[in-house]
């Protein structure tokens, strides 16, 4: 059960490091910043997608499964990439994005010459009898997931981005060719696969309404059939090898399902990514609201995740950031008060809890939300559509704006900071994104006087050196508490009891009898000031503090 002590790190190629100044990360860049990758001592890079694409999804749209696109390098790069991680213990983890292609995949393009057989590859349906789109389905970036499927009088089937278009996993042909883009990348040194969006494949052969009133995502998302194909796929791929990591991610998921997408008897996936602790800023479950976080939500969430997936034998992976996501510290913690701090802490609340930790790049850094001033500023398709979508129902240009500002996953998009130079030191002309935080948030100046990396240091290496954070179970603790999530950790005779402090006030805890004694340990604390395990522990802001207990 190998995951389960490793710390997996994700980087967002784009946005890493420039090495041919093109204002676009490479993997060359990723080359030259091994030696930081491995002093932060991760086990494992999740690469977010650099296969040829048209990156009108910013590379989850692909073009062709089986060559680096050239704005990142080239297939040399990659294998010297591999090479050198090998070389630095360092696994490397690929993101497959097997729902969809991008409509300039030569499946696409042969499917719309009027091959049947690849047309058979997509989900290509009539309209309605009265001329209505073929269903009422939206698509995830806003509008109809329905385009016109050439000049056919059909439209094809894109719960995307209109030009990422689904395959359609009813197909044995289809599932055939995805398994050998996955044994392709697999036969080069690649043991680790991210599964984007896995739990959309289970859409029904006959596509029809939602209705209105239900949530429109259950129609297509989290069908038994999704458990079909993992079970497949695992059998066909990466199945063969034990060691192999592999997470899969979820949308609109259920605790049980979760269980069973990631049993080990079940032979399907490592583990999960889930959302739920990343909708409690939602305003009635809607995204593109803005509203503070409901600090009692997030905890029952996580509790009840922590609770039902040990219970079940399954296994989470643990998170806050990902490229996808706005900072979780603008989220959930005070980046202009209690940066660090409240870094820290956001950190030993996932490193701690059972599951395997991502840490995304920068978040080792603290790295924050841009300041950016005005729409033209963004890139990201999602963001863009958000934007036009909220206008048109009615919000002001400055309400709309405070929105997107909070919500972008463009937040988390803009290039790593390096140094504190006009370009962050990530590129030496314009960045595809801008960065605007670099002054005071950096590598150079983190790793000179900051305090945040090295308690990532130390997180990663607590986590090798005790099984019971690898291995042991999960108990609540004071779940009516108003400010602090805490948890009990237990193995054997241990007890591992973590405190944290969501709010810049200092606050109190009380601590029943049963884990009063003299023999505990401070295994981590965020404050250099000596702590005690009393029967009232007293937390400053933002403090994180773990007691081991024997
Ligand atoms: C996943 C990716 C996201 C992408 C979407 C469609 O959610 O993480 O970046 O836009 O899938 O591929």
């Amino acid at each position: 059960m190998s995951f389960k002590d490793k710390v997996i790190y994700q980087i967002y190629p784009k946005s890493f490091y420039d090495s041919n100044n093109d204002g676009v990360g490479d993997l060359r860049g990723i080359i030259e910043k091994v030696p930081y990758l491995s002093k932060l001592n991760i086990d494992m890079i999740w690469f977010s997608p650099f296969f040829v694409s048209p990156q009108y999804d910013s590379g989850y749209d692909i073009a062709d499964y089986y060559k680096i696109d050239p704005i990142f390098g080239t297939m040399a790069d990659f294998d010297e990439l591999v090479k050198t991680l090998k070389k630095h213990n360092i696994g490397v983890m690929l993101d497959m994005v097997l729902n969809h292609t991008s409509t300039e995949h030569e499946w696409f393009q042969k499917a719309l010459t009027g091959d049947k057989n690849y047309q058979d590859f997509y989900y290509i349906r009539d309209p309605k009898p009265n001329g209505d789109l073929p269903t009422n389905w939206e698509s995830k970036f806003g509008g109809s997931a329905w385009a016109k499927f050439g000049d056919t009088g059909k439209y094809y089937l894109h719960l995307y981005e209109k030009r990422q278009a689904d395959l359609n996993w009813h197909n044995p042909d289809v599932r055939k060719e995805l398994y050998k883009v996955v044994n392709f990348w697999y036969d080069r040194g690649v043991e680790n696969f991210r599964f984007d969006v896995i739990n959309v494949t289970g859409k029904d052969k006959e596509l029809v309404d939602y209705t209105p009133g239900t949530n429109p995502k259950l129609i297509y998302t989290d069908t038994p059939i999704v458990q079909d194909y993992l079970k497949e796929l695992n059998h066909a791929t990466f199945g063969k090898n034990p060691e192999s990591v592999t997470v899969g991610e979820m949308s609109t998921t259920s605790i049980k399902n979760s269980i069973e997408y990631t049993r080990p008897e079940n032979h399907e996936l490592s583990m999960v990514f889930t959302f739920h602790h990343l909708k409690v800023d939602y305003d009635h479950g809607q995204k593109w609201t803005k509203t503070p976080f409901d600090f009692k939500l997030l905890k029952k969430i996580l509790n009840d995740w922590q609770l039902g997936m040990s219970e079940g034998g399954g296994w989470n992976a643990l998170f806050w950031n990902n490229h996808d996501q706005p900072w979780a510290i603008n989220r959930f913690g005070d980046p202009i008060h209690f940066r660090n701090k409240s870094a820290e802490m956001l950190a030993t609340t996932i490193h701690l809890l059972r599951g395997t930790p991502y840490i995304y790049q920068g978040e080792e850094i603290g790295m924050t939300d841009p300041d950016y001033q005005s729409i033209e500023e963004y890139v990201d398709v999602e963001t863009l559509n958000a934007y036009q979508q909220l206008i048109a129902n009615g919000k002001t240009a400055d309400e709309a704006f405070a929105i997107i500002k909070s919500k972008s996953r463009d937040n988390s998009r803009t290039p790593m900071q390096w140094d504190n130079t006009k370009y962050a030191g990530f590129s030496q002309s314009t960045p595809w994104l801008k960065p605007t935080t670099q002054k005071e948030i950096n590598v150079a100046k983190e790793l000179s006087e900051g305090e945040i990396f090295s308690y990532y240091q130390k997180l990663i290496s607590l986590r090798k050196k005790l099984r019971i954070i690898s291995e042991g179970s999960y108990e609540p603790f004071i779940m009516e508490h108003e400010s602090v999530f805490g948890y009990v950790r237990k193995l054997n005779s241990q007890t591992l009891l973590v405190l944290n402090n969501f709010y810049g006030k200092e606050t109190h805890v009380k601590v029943p009898s049963e884990y009063l004694t003299q023999d505990f340990s401070v295994i981590i604390n965020n404050y250099s000031e000596k702590i005690n395990l009393t029967s009232d522990v007293e937390l400053k802001p933002y403090q994180s503090v773990a007691f081991l207990i024997s």
